[in-house]
């Protein structure tokens, strides 16, 4: 069978060969020596231990430095392009473990222009939805001291003067060879990329000397920082150095959590009924009849419900075992494996949902100019 599959930061389509990506691309598989190093830290984050954060750029590097008391900025980001959804806050939960285990600061770039130029959405829209991502990014727990978000239309004066440093660099032949624009494309799409390598340069412009950078990131985001990269050097900045994830899957069995399929996604402000309700739904690996998968079993590898389990919900291996090997020897049907899930999204979302009305009380605080949003 043909597995064609595309990823590029504004398109993930088909069945992913993950191995086969991280080949085309040129990032570093996460080895166990890396994993072995990661443990002198802390206990490793289960997406580690899972190959979900599974390919890196640089990574010693970054590790090195600490080692050497030489502390990196953490930067991830975000185009608020809609409601946001687990398949957004997994990342985002890895970043959170790092900043924890390394005590780190961190920027969070939301980039509102991007979302204005690729897709049909007003600037209102883009910054609105900013701000509601915004919170659930907050409600993670990040540390209000240590974090700054950024808002790219707002805080244009901090990233114009790197965005127009990087920019000098590239020229449209590699941006079309990057990227596959073409004579279609507008102005702002091709000069995008160097508004998300500016963060990657910001600390070091403001701490006047280099400061190393770690990038957590979906590997579809892989192409705008290897041209981010390839011009740091010619900046006298370092190179950022990445980390990258599997994209979250779908409910439905795709590979990609996607919000253009609303009952296959689940949002952080979905009501518990709702979740109820697109979990009972979901694609799973089980067998038409009861008793077919009493007899036969189920396909853990295949399920949505599985996946959910593995990706976010289920954070103890043991535990994460037994679910597959009682499912494949037909002890547990998908009915019941389907009520756990729920109840597990039901009760992250409860809290989650408090936390972030909490959100509004800080985010003024911690954007840049301290703006109101
Ligand atoms: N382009 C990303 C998106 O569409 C948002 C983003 C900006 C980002 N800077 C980043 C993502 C840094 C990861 C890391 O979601």
């Amino acid at each position: 069978m043909d597995s064609e599959f595309k990823v590029t930061p504004w398109e993930v389509t088909g069945d992913i060969d993950y191995d086969l990506l991280q080949e085309k691309f040129g990032t570093s598989p996460i080895d166990a020596a890396l994993v072995a190093r990661l443990s002198k830290y802390g206990e490793v984050h289960p997406m580690i231990k899972r190959g979900i954060f599974y390919s890196h750029r640089d990574m010693n590097i970054i590790l090195d430095e600490y080692d050497k008391g030489n502390r990196f900025m953490l930067y991830t980001g975000r185009g608020p392009s809609g409601n946001t959804h687990l398949g957004h806050m997994m990342p985002w939960m890895f970043n959170k473990w790092i900043q924890d285990t390394f005590d780190v600061p961190m920027y969070f770039q939301m980039t509102d222009d991007e979302k204005f130029l690729f897709k049909d959405m007003t600037l209102h829209e883009t910054r609105n939805m900013a701000y509601e991502n915004a919170l659930d990014f907050i409600a993670l727990g990040f540390n209000p001291e240590k974090t700054k978000i950024i808002l790219n239309t707002k805080n244009i004066d901090k990233l114009y003067p790197i965005a127009l440093k990087v920019a000098k660099k590239v020229t449209f032949s590699t941006a079309k060879a990057v990227f596959g624009f073409d004579n279609s494309t507008n102005l702002g799409q091709i000069f995008f990329t160097t508004m998300q390598s500016a963060p990657a340069f910001l600390a070091s412009e403001e701490a006047g000397k280099p400061v190393p950078v770690l990038i957590p990131c979906g590997i579809d985001q892989d192409p705008h920082f290897r041209v981010t990269r390839d011009v740091a050097p010619g900046l006298g900045y370092p190179k950022p150095s990445l980390v990258c994830c599997k994209m979250f899957p779908g409910l439905s069995g795709a590979d990609k959590m996607s919000s253009s399929d609303e009952n296959a996604t689940i949002y952080t402000t979905d009501s518990p009924k709702a979740v109820k309700k697109k979990v009972g739904r979901a694609f799973t690996g089980g067998c038409v009849t009861v008793e077919e998968q009493r007899a036969n079993g189920g396909k853990p590898e295949i399920c949505a419900v599985f996946k959910y389990n593995y990706y976010m919900f289920e954070k103890d291996d043991r535990k994460l075992d037994e679910m597959a090997e009682k499912c494949r020897n037909g002890e547990i049907l998908c009915g019941e494996c389907k009520m756990c899930l729920t109840e597990k999204i039901n009760t992250f979302l409860e809290e989650h949902q408090a936390k972030r009305e909490d959100a509004k009380e800080v985010i003024d605080s911690m954007t840049f100019d301290d703006f109101k949003w």
